[in-house]
C-alpha cells in the first residue's frame, strides 16, 4: 500500500519491498543558446562582492556538447527540446516536469508549478516535448504560494521502485506533495530543506542506486537527515566545501547505476565513489554552476 511519509517514524517498512517502476533510459536536454545569468534567483548567481556571475557562452556550449556527448557514449538516447529566447534558464530541463511510468504502463509526466514566473513561461515548452515523445501529462492545482513543485529539481525516484523522494521549502511547498502522491500511485517521502543554498533537493542529494546516495548533511533539517540515512543503508556523506558551488558534488548525476557524471574537483567523493564500486566521469559544468546548477539539473532523465 502506497504512503505518504513525513518522518523516519513513520517509514516502518523496507522501502526496496515496495512494487518496482522501470528504469529511465532515455535523456532530454535544452541547448544553451539563450542561457544567461541575469535573473539571480538563488545564491549561486552572484559573486562574493555581489555582482552578477558574467558567462562564457563559448565555453558553456563546449561544457553542454561534452555532457551530451557523454550520455550517447554511456548508450543513452539524448533528445532535445528546443531553447527560447527569453527563458535563460530552460537549459535546466530537470525542474518543468516530473516523468514517470502508471501502474498500468503509461508514460506520464507531472508538469511543475515552478515558483519563478519566468522559468514557469518554460512549461509548455517541456510540455510540448514530452507529448511529442508520447507522454501524457498532468497538472496540478494552479499555481499559487501554496502550490509550488519544481520536477525533478526536488522530487526523486528511488531507482526501480514506485518510490519518491520529494523536498521543500525554497521552490516546492510540501503540501503539494499531497496532490502529487495522488497522480504518482507510489510511496512518496518528504523531506524538508532548511539550507538556502541547497535550495532543491538536486543540489544535496544525488541517488545512485536504491541503497546507495550522495548527501549533504548541513541542507536538511534533523528529520530530513534521519530518513536520509534511514533510506540509503550506502550512504556517501559529502563535505559542504564540495558540495557548495563552485564544486556542486551532490549535483551528480548516476543513470545506469554505475556511472556517476559529476562536476570536477570533489576529490573526496570521488575516491569514496570509487571505493563504493561506482565509476566517476569528471568534466566540467563551471558556466552552468554560475547559475546555481551543474549536470543533474541539465538534463531530464526520462522512461
Ligand atoms: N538558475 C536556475 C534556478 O535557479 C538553476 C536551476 C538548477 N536546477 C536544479 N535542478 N537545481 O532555477
Amino acid at each position: 500500500m502506497n504512503k505518504l511519509i513525513h518522518s523516519s517514524k513513520e517509514l516502518t517498512f523496507d522501502l526496496r519491498q515496495t512494487p518496482s517502476m522501470p528504469l529511465a533510459r532515455q535523456i532530454l536536454m535544452v541547448r544553451p543558446t539563450f542561457f544567461h545569468v541575469d535573473n539571480p534567483i538563488n545564491p549561486h548567481m552572484r559573486k562574493a562582492d555581489g555582482t552578477l556571475h558574467q558567462l562564457d557562452k563559448p565555453k558553456a556550449m563546449k561544457e553542454w556538447e561534452v555532457l551530451r556527448e557523454t550520455y550517447v557514449k554511456l548508450g543513452f538516447s539524448v533528445h532535445e527540446a528546443d531553447a527560447q529566447e527569453g527563458l535563460p534558464d530552460m537549459v535546466f530541463c530537470a525542474n518543468q516536469s516530473l516523468p514517470f511510468v502508471s501502474r498500468t504502463g503509461l508514460k506520464t509526466a507531472i508538469m511543475s508549478n515552478m515558483a519563478n514566473d519566468t522559468r514557469h513561461k518554460e512549461v509548455p515548452a517541456l510540455e510540448s516535448a514530452l507529448t511529442r515523445l508520447g507522454y501524457k501529462t498532468e497538472h496540478l492545482p494552479a499555481r499559487s504560494s501554496g502550490t509550488l513543485f519544481e520536477g525533478m529539481g526536488d522530487a526523486l525516484w528511488l531507482p526501480g521502485h514506485r518510490v519518491l523522494l520529494g523536498g521543500y521549502g525554497h521552490r516546492t511547498t510540501q503540501e503539494i506533495y499531497g496532490a502529487v502522491f495522488g497522480l504518482v500511485d507510489a510511496t512518496v517521502i518528504t523531506f524538508e530543506l532548511a539550507n538556502p543554498r541547497f535550495y532543491h533537493l538536486d543540489t544535496c542529494l544525488s541517488i545512485l542506486d536504491s541503497q546507495s546516495a550522495l548527501a549533504c548533511k548541513e541542507a536538511f533539517t534533523a528529520e530530513g537527515w534521519a530518513l536520509v540515512k534511514q533510506i540509503f543503508p550506502k550512504l556517501i556523506e559529502v563535505s559542504v566545501s564540495e558540495a557548495d558551488s563552485p564544486v556542486f558534488a551532490c549535483n551528480a548525476h548516476c543513470p545506469d547505476g554505475r556511472h556517476v557524471i559529476m562536476q570536477s574537483g570533489a576529490e573526496r567523493t570521488v575516491s569514496a565513489l570509487k571505493s563504493h564500486g561506482f565509476i566517476p566521469i569528471e568534466l566540467s559544468t563551471e558556466e552552468f554552476v554560475k547559475s546555481g546548477g551543474s549536470v543533474f539539473c541539465m538534463k531530464l532523465q526520462f522512461f
